[in-house]
């Protein structure tokens, strides 16, 4: 298994092209002061007012603000309980995706039943999701890695066909659109990352958004330990608040949303661009017909039979100051905690092939086009030196 850095935007300073990036705005600087100022600094009117923000941004009736994406994803699986799931059933989900998918079906209580994904799109393979429904089956979680919508007409109409709940992963797929509906609005609920690396960000920090008013109020009694009233716990609940630092920094966040999409949208493109003379060694992200990528990062998987390794070229990329991390991980047989489950490797192989083939890279809204030709130069000048012309 290749080593890889921890997730972190810490390095950012020590590269010309770094992989995150986090946006705090003047705005949010004042909130902040305000909320030190009056010592409000629990949840209370920030809070409210990011909720509202961003359900009204992406488009749902409800949106509930937690600690984490991990928590967004484990307090919407857990409202199930209210809908007749039980302990120990199964929730679909792909088996590349960052661990944090796998470990919050575990922390809701259920068990993870993983499905092999797609190399070109990272995504869940459709058709492999109905030999993977069990009886315990209760809901298929898809994930929009990268940004990049899974094929939600076909799982909507799989979960349909099987009455089960879909709620969407789209930690990071904000302002991601597939047939020019919103990612998040398509499945029953959805979860969504706020950390640091993403496009709306209250540094640490989740949003669940839903159309369903009791599953709303599922999330904001778990996220505050299963409360109901005052002082009376009915759902084993999480402790999973946001405080109002965080959600200062998520208006001011918000207020910027479609500057920091656009840029980001403008970088993924150029990158398509200039990636393309690098397709006979690359599967780079493509954004399809009918599809509108919200960008994470950009990710690149080595093709086959190729005269280098991924440790190669990262470590050439990092040298020339091109920070990466690892485009995940198979979670059922790449993850040493998942061993448990009983997977043995070339179980996904596909997931395996990206975790092993791939890394991804920034394209973030303080990367301008002049680092993004940085970069293709960078993989240009690294094939030239392995005798291969692009
Ligand atoms: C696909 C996916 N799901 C869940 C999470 C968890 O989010 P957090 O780190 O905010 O807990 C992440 C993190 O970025 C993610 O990429």
């Amino acid at each position: 298994m290749a080593t890889h850095k921890e997730q972190s935007i810490e390095t950012k300073t020590q590269y010309q092209v770094p992989f995150g990036t986090v946006s705090i705005t003047p705005e949010a600087r004042t909130l902040i002061d305000k909320a030190l100022e009056t010592k409000f600094v629990t949840r209370g009117k920030y809070v409210a007012e990011f909720e509202q923000l961003f359900a009204r941004l992406f488009k749902r009736k409800y949106a509930i603000a937690v600690s984490s994406g991990t928590d967004a994803d484990a307090l919407s699986l857990a409202t199930l309980y209210d809908y007749g799931a039980r302990r120990g059933d199964e929730i679909i989900v792909p088996a590349l995706s960052f661990v944090a998918t796998g470990n919050a079906v575990f922390q809701a209580g259920f068990n993870p039943v993983f499905v092999d994904v797609k190399r070109e799109t990272l995504n869940i393979d459709v058709d492999k999701i109905e030999v993977a429904i069990t009886q315990r089956t209760r809901a298929i979680m898809p994930v929009h890695l990268m940004g990049k919508p899974a094929d939600m007409d076909r799982i909507m109409a799989i979960a349909e066909k099987h009455k089960l709940y879909v709620i969407e992963d789209a930690a990071e797929a904000h302002g991601a659109e597939y047939k020019g509906r919103l990612i998040g609005t398509l499945g029953h609920m959805a979860a969504f990352s706020l950390y640091a690396a993403h496009i709306v960000t209250s540094i640490e920090g989740g949003m669940v958004i839903t159309d369903d008013k009791q599953m709303a109020e599922a999330v904001r009694s778990l996220r505050n330990h299963g409360i109901v009233n005052k002082f009376e716990f009915r759902r084993i609940g999480f402790s999973a608040k946001m405080n109002e630092i965080e959600a200062a920094v998520g208006i001011g966040n918000i207020r910027i949303f479609e500057e920091i999409l656009n840029t980001r949208r403008r970088n993924l493109l150029y990158l398509i661009e200039r990636f393309r003379k690098f397709d006979e060694y690359f599967i780079s992200v493509k954004e399809d017909e009918g599809e509108k990528i919200g960008p994470h990062a950009f990710s690149i998987i080595l093709r086959e039979g190729l005269n280098f390794t991924k440790d190669e070229i990262v470590a050439d990329l990092d040298r020339q100051g091109i920070d990466s991390r690892n485009l995940f991980y198979s979670m059922p047989t790449q993850c040493p905690s998942y061993a448990f489950l009983g997977h043995t490797l070339g179980d996904f192989p596909e997931a395996e092939y990206c975790a092993d083939q791939g890394f991804h890279i920034g394209i973030h809204q303080d990367i301008g086009l002049a680092q993004l030709d940085y970069v293709a130069e960078g993989v240009e000048a690294f094939l030239k030196s392995k005798g291969l012309s692009a």
